[in-house]
C-alpha cells in the first residue's frame, strides 16, 4: 500500500498536529493503561490478526514493482525478450490491481476496529454518565462531557487503527525497502541513506511546532463553539438582546475568531514548509542516486535496470521514515486519549445501588430521622478537568444546610413545607428520591433507608413537580410516553383533562403530536406546568412533590394549576413547598424550614397563634391578612 506522506494532507495534519504535542510524549501514563487497552482490544484480536496480515501482504507487494522494473529493463529490454517484457508487464499490473483490492479489504477491516471501538467506549461512557449523582451534573461543563465522548473517544480508537497499521506497516516497508536496496547495491544505498540525518531534524522540530499551533487552533475552535452554543441558545440569546450587548458579543466572538485565524495561517504555511522540505530532500537523494548510481552504470559497475529499481525503491523509503519518526507521539497521544476517556469511566458513582439493594415495600409513607447534609464538595463532585472555570476551593467542605430535620408524613397525608428561601426546603424534597445521600441521619420511604432501596424503583414511587418543569424538544406524545411508556391514547387524554391542559392540546395545530421543549412550541410557563403534572398523573406515584409548582404564574393560570395540582395530590402523601395559603392551610402539618433547622410545627392555627416565624410569615410571604 502507498504510504502517504508523513503530515497527511491539509485536513488530516490537524489531527495529526495535535496528537504530536510535546507534552503529550512527556506525559506519564498511569500505571496498567496499555494493559487496559489492550483488554479494549480483545473483542476485535481476530480481526486485527486479519488486518496486521493484510498490511504485511501489502507492505510485501509494495516492494515488488521496482523488483520488476530491474527484470524489464535489464532482462527485457537490453536483453530483447519481447516475450518477458510482457509477461512482466502483466505481473506489474497484477501487483497493481491486488494492492488497489487490498487497500479497499484493510480500510474495511480498519473501519470494522475502529468504529467498533468507538461504539463499545461511547455506549460504556454515556451509561457511565447517566449513573451519576445530579451533584455531578451541576458542576460540570456541558460540552467539556460532550467533547469527551466525541474527541478523546475518536483519539482512543486511533492507536487500533491508524497507530497500528502505520507502526506495523512502515517498519516492514522499510525493512524490506532497505533488504532489497542493499542487496541490489550496497553503495548506492548508503548514498540514499546519507541525506536521511539532514532530513529527521527538520521534520521533528516542524512536528512539535505545529503540535503547538494545533492545539491552540483547536482550543480557538472550542472557544468559539462554547461562545456560540451558550449565545445561541434561547435563554442566552434573549440575555444578549434584552441588555443590548450585540457589539460587545461581536467583538469579542471576533477576537476569537481572528486569533483562529492567525494561528491557521502559521499552520498553513508551516505544514507547507514541512512538505516542501520532504519533497526536495526525497528530490536531491534520487538526484544521488541518480547521479552516483549513473556514474557506476557507465563504468558497467552497475546495470541500469538497477539503478531504476533503486530509484523507485528510493520512493518507499522517505515516506516510512517520516511516518516513523512521529509514530512514538502518535501511540503516547492515543494511550493518553484512552486515559481521559478512562478518567470518566473511574468516576465512582457515588449514588448507587447496594448489592442487596431491595424493592421499595410500596408503602407510601416518608420519614426523616434528624437529617443533616451538606452539599459535596468539588472534588467529591466532578473531575477539575471538565469545570472549566476552575474554582480554588475545590477540596473545602460545605457548610451543612440541613441539620437534624426530624420529620414523618403518613401515607395519604400532606406536609406542607415553608419557610424563607435559602433556608433548605428544595434540598430536603431532594434527597427523598436520592438525588443526594444524607450526610448524617436517614431518610425512610415506607419505612426503609433509601439507601437500601433500588434506586429505580425508589424514583417510581415518587412524582416530583418544580418551578421549571422540563420537557424534552419531542412530541407531547413522546414526552408524556416518557412517564409511563405503555400509556394508552384514553390514558393520556384522561391524564390531561385532569390537569386541565386537553383543550388547549386539542387546539394545536398537531395535537398530541405538537412537538414542545426547548427548541418546540413555546407553551406559556402555566400550561407546561399543567403538561407537566398531567406527565406526573400518568406516571402516579404513591408519593409527590410540589416545589412552588405555582410561583411563576399569574393568578389566572395559578388558579388552573392549583385545581391540577390538586387532582395530584388527592389520595396521595405529598411534600409541598408552597406560598398559597390554602394549600399550606389546609396541610396535616406544616413545617417551617429556616437556616436548615426546623423552627416551628403544627397545624395552621396553631402556629398563627404562636406568633413566631410562620405568623411573620403568613404576613410577608403567604399573604395572609387576619
Ligand atoms: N447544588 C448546590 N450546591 C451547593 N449549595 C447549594 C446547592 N443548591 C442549594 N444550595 C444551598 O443550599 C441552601 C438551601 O437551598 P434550597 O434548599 O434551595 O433552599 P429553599 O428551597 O428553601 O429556597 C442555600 O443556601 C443554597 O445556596
Ligand atoms: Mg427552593
Amino acid at each position: 500500500m502507498a504510504m502517504g506522506m508523513g503530515m497527511g494532507g491539509p485536513g488530516g495534519g490537524m489531527m495529526r498536529g495535535f496528537r504530536k504535542d510535546r507534552s503529550v510524549v512527556e506525559h506519564k501514563l498511569g500505571e496498567g493503561v496499555v494493559r487496559r487497552v489492550l483488554g479494549y482490544a480483545r473483542p476485535f484480536r481476530g480481526l486485527i490478526l486479519v488486518f496486521l496480515v493484510l498490511i504485511v501482504i501489502s507492505a510485501v507487494l509494495g516492494v515488488v514493482p521496482p523488483l520488476l522494473f530491474k527484470d524489464i529493463i535489464d532482462r527485457g529490454v537490453l536483453g530483447q525478450d519481447r516475450q518477458l517484457i510482457v509477461i512482466l508487464a502483466l505481473v506489474l499490473a497484477g501487483v497493481a490491481i491486488a494492492d488497489a483490492v487490498l487497500s479497499l479489504v484493510q480500510r474495511w477491516f480498519s473501519a470494522r476496529i475502529g468504529e467498533g471501538l468507538i461504539y463499545n467506549l461511547r455506549t460504556q461512557v454515556f451509561d457511565h454518565v447517566q449513573s451519576m449523582p445530579v451533584s455531578f451534573f451541576t458542576r460540570t461543563q456541558t460540552g467539556m462531557l460532550v467533547s469527551r465522548l466525541n474527541n478523546d473517544v475518536i483519539g482512543a480508537q486511533q492507536a487500533f487503527t491508524s497507530t497500528l497499521s502505520t507502526a506495523v506497516s512502515n517498519i516492514i516497508s522499510l525493512v524490506l525497502t532497505l533488504i532489497a536496496m542493499i542487496s541490489l547495491s550496497p553503495l548506492l544505498t548508503l548514498a540514499a541513506l546519507v541525506l536521511v540525518p539532514i532530513f529527521l531534524i527538520p521534520a521533528r522540530i516542524m512536528g512539535s511546532k505545529l503540535a503547538d499551533l494545533t492545539r491552540r487552533q483547536m482550543q480557538g475552535n472550542a472557544d468559539m463553539s462554547a461562545t456560540m452554543t451558550e449565545r445561541f441558545s434561547v435563554s442566552g440569546a434573549l440575555l444578549v438582546k434584552l441588555f443590548g450587548r450585540k457589539d460587545y458579543e461581536h467583538d469579542s466572538f471576533a477576537e476569537k475568531a481572528d486569533s483562529v485565524r492567525g494561528v491557521s495561517v502559521s499552520i498553513a504555511m508551516n505544514q507547507r514548509f514541512f512538505m516542501a522540505l520532504m519533497g526536495l530532500l526525497a528530490a536531491l537523494a534520487t538526484a544521488m542516486v541518480y547521479g552516483v548510481g549513473g556514474w557506476f552504470a557507465v563504468g558497467g559497475a552497475l546495470s541500469v535496470g538497477t539503478l531504476t529499481a533503486l530509484a523507485g525503491l528510493l520512493t518507499r523509503l522517505y515516506g516510512p521514515l517520516t511516518q516513523l519518526t512521529n509514530l512514538r507521539v502518535d501511540v503516547m497521544s492515543a494511550l493518553v486519549s484512552f486515559e481521559r476517556v478512562f478518567e470518566i469511566l473511574d468516576l465512582k458513582p457515588a449514588i448507587a445501588d447496594k448489592p442487596d439493594a431491595k424493592e421499595a415495600s410500596g408503602i407510601a409513607s416518608v420519614e426523616f430521622d434528624n437529617v443533616t447534609f451538606s452539599y459535596p464538595s468539588g472534588a467529591d463532585a466532578s473531575l477539575a478537568s471538565l469545570e472549566k472555570i476552575s474554582v480554588g476551593d475545590r477540596a473545602r467542605p460545605n457548610e451543612p444546610v440541613l441539620n437534624g430535620i426530624s420529620l414523618s408524613v403518613e401515607p395519604g397525608h400532606t406536609v406542607a413545607l415553608v419557610g424563607p428561601s435559602g433556608g433548605g426546603k428544595t434540598t430536603t424534597t431532594h434527597l427523598i428520591a436520592r438525588l443526594y445521600d444524607v450526610t448524617g441521619g436517614v431518610v425512610r420511604v415506607g419505612g426503609d433507608d433509601v439507601r437500601d432501596l433500588k434506586l429505580a424503583s425508589l424514583q417510581h414511587q415518587i412524582g416530583y413537580v418544580t418551578q421549571d418543569a422540563h420537557m424534552f424538544h419531542d412530541t407531547i406524545r413522546a414526552n408524556l410516553l416518557y412517564a409511563r411508556p405503555d400509556a394508552t391514547e384514553d390514558q393520556m387524554w384522561q391524564a390531561m383533562a385532569a390537569a386541565q391542559i386537553d383543550e388547549l392540546v386539542r387546539g394545536l395545530p398537531d395535537g398530541l403530536d405538537t412537538v414542545v421543549g426547548e427548541r418546540g412550541y413555546r407553551l406559556s410557563g402555566g400550561e407546561r406546568q399543567r403538561l407537566a403534572i398531567s406527565r406526573l398523573l400518568l406516571k402516579a406515584p404513591p408519593i409527590v412533590v410540589l416545589d412552588e409548582a405555582t410561583a411563576h404564574l399569574d393568578s389566572e393560570s395559578e388558579v388552573a394549576v392549583q385545581h391540577a395540582l390538586d387532582t395530584a395530590m388527592t389520595g396521595r402523601t405529598a411534600l409541598v413547598i408552597a406560598h398559597r395559603l390554602s394549600t399550606v392551610r389546609n396541610a396535616d402539618q406544616i413545617v417551617v424550614l429556616q437556616h436548615g433547622r426546623i423552627v416551628e410545627r403544627g397545624k395552621h392555627a396553631e402556629l398563627l397563634a404562636r406568633g413566631g416565624v410562620y405568623a411573620e410569615l403568613y404576613r410577608t410571604q403567604l399573604g395572609g391578612t387576619d
